[in-house]
């Protein structure tokens, strides 16, 4: 008989978006008539920038004639965008990344959960309370958790609270760890780290001979020109950090899918039996093996964005969804909730009011105001009581839902 990958089924729910996902169905099926306003998953609502679309048109054109035409590209992207990458999100802002340490996928999402399979059993793991909840469950899928549960926690994880008192900073490990998930801007809590305190995680992983998982999705939305967008911006970083980044939040590209993984040729392990084993090599080898390339009109939108027009064009959708957070923080501050994130973010992170759990005020907010959210307890232990709100909206829509919950909370203390 063939046997399953057991590891699954300690997996402890369904995946939170699809939940979210049922309750607001079941909510419309009810309500035929309510006027439901999505801020729950962080999904881009606005179109591409004018030059992705450009370029994406100009490259299905190249296809259509046999003198143009592309079949399999380099498995690991083309080098016109790995450079741009390189050039425009790295160099420039004095880190030191090359193109070929610069593999371009379909999606982070996929990078996050894929990197495990370079890395070997027994790793004891860190990630922050409140996560990003694939960080967790591909972990648990690849049997890196010990089986036990307790407090809606995984054994064999080691959890970092992040919340108020701590500023959302999250501690470094008591006990020594081999791998750390850090995601800056935060997803959830749309918090962001100093320069300092990522120099404190490099100083520890290099310490501890640890991996830090980088994920950086958000960083476009900074902009304080002293916060750090990339983990390789912070001295020593390249022998102990992989970056994730996607063009999902920057430009639009959820449904388009493209994001790419930084391996630096630095960063090496040594085995047990004591050989020194390259990361991006091994990196290399399963991207190579397991994935045949993001396709080539989806890469040349990419690139499109690293053009002056697109850069510009990037720049003002971003800083549409930002005045979408300022409308939520600052509108939500004035009901008297107390609100983190929504600065250098796309998330505004609130203190449910009344003591209510996470997806008691999900449930609340969904009845009274119609406005759909994120439970916090759906991103850990450390997130119940809290509720994330996105800016991924239209500003029409953003400012309905902030009116809506300001009349239905005002003063909520
Ligand atoms: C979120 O809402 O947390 C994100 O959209 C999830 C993702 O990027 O996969």
């Amino acid at each position: 008989m063939f046997r399953v990958n057991e590891n699954f089924l300690q997996l402890q729910s369904g995946y939170l978006f699809p939940e979210i996902g049922r309750r607001v169905q079941a909510f419309a099926a009810a309500n035929p008539a309510a006027d439901i306003i999505r801020m729950g998953i962080g999904d881009v609502t606005e179109p591409l920038p004018a030059k992705c679309i450009e370029a994406m048109h100009a490259a299905i054109d190249e296809l259509g004639h046999r003198e143009t035409f592309r079949g399999y590209g380099p498995e690991q992207g083309y080098a016109f965008l790995r450079e741009a990458i390189a050039e425009h999100d790295y160099q420039a802002r004095g880190a030191n990344v090359a193109a070929d340490e610069i593999f371009v996928s379909d999606g982070s999402k996929c990078d996050c959960g894929n990197i495990l399979d370079i890395l070997g059993p027994g790793n004891r793991i860190a990630v922050c309370d409140p996560v990003y909840p694939v960080y967790v469950d591909t972990n648990v899928m690849a049997g890196n958790t010990n089986g036990s549960i307790a407090a809606a926690r995984y054994g064999g994880l080691i959890y970092l609270e992040m919340d108020e008192s701590n500023g959302f900073d999250p501690p470094l490990p008591e006990q020594p760890v081999d791998v750390i998930y850090l995601c800056f801007p935060n997803n959830p809590t749309g918090t962001v780290a100093s320069r300092e305190s990522l120099q404190r995680w490099v100083d520890y992983a290099r310490d501890h001979r640890s991996l830090i998982l980088f994920d950086a999705a958000y960083e476009a939305y900074i902009s304080d020109p002293d916060l750090p967008h990339s983990i390789f911006e912070i001295e020593g970083a390249r022998e102990v950090a992989i970056e994730f980044r996607s063009f999902s939040k920057t430009a639009g590209f959820t449904g388009v899918r493209c994001a790419f993984t930084v391996v630096p040729r630095d960063l090496h392990v040594v085995t047990c039996g004591g050989e020194r084993v390259s990361l991006h090599s091994l990196w290399y080898r399963r991207h190579t093996t397991k994935f045949n390339g993001a396709s080539y009109p989806v890469q040349r939108g990419a690139a499109a964005i690293y053009t002056p027009e697109g850069r510009r064009q990037v720049r003002e959708l971003i800083s549409g969804y930002m005045q979408n957070a300022t409308t939520i923080r600052q509108g939500l501050l004035a009901a008297g909730f107390r609100c983190y994130g929504g600065v250098h973010a796309p998330y505004v992170w609130l203190k449910t009011p009344d003591g209510l759990s996470s997806w008691d005020f999900f449930d609340q907010l969904l009845q009274k105001c119609q406005v759909v959210g994120t439970p916090g307890s759906g991103f850990g232990a450390a997130g119940e009581g809290y509720f994330r709100l996105s800016a991924f909206n239209s500003r029409q829509k953003t400012a309905e839902a902030v009116a809506r919950i300001a009349a239905a909370y005002s003063a909520v203390g």
